[in-house]
């Protein structure tokens, strides 16, 4: 995956407004982002079980916490 990608910084001033919206539009409990991550990792991996070696597994999950990371940044 892109190192840029990867960089939360990045992340936390891409989905600065997304953060925004979560945290005080909608009001979701940032422990959902720990659940929804996971659900997605666990769907992600029973659809494509060939391509989802260790190596994607570890790649897509540390996406997925860098993004709930991000999501979350608006809490504080
Ligand atoms: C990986 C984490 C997540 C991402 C990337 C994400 C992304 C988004 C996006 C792009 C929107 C549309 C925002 C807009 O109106 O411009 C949205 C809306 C919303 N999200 Fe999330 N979300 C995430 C996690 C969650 C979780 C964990 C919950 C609750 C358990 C949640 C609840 C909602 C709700 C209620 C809306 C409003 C839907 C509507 O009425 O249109 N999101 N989310």
């Amino acid at each position: 995956m892109d190192k840029k990608v990867m960089n939360n910084c990045n992340l936390s001033t891409k989905y600065n407004d997304l953060s925004i919206i979560h945290s005080k539009k909608l009001r979701v409990d940032p422990a959902n982002f720990k659940i929804l991550s996971h659900c997605i990792l666990v769907v992600i991996a029973t659809m494509f079980a060939k391509e989802f070696t260790p190596e994607a597994h570890v790649a897509l999950d540390k996406f997925l916490v860098a993004l709930s990371l991000a999501l979350a940044e608006k809490y504080r």
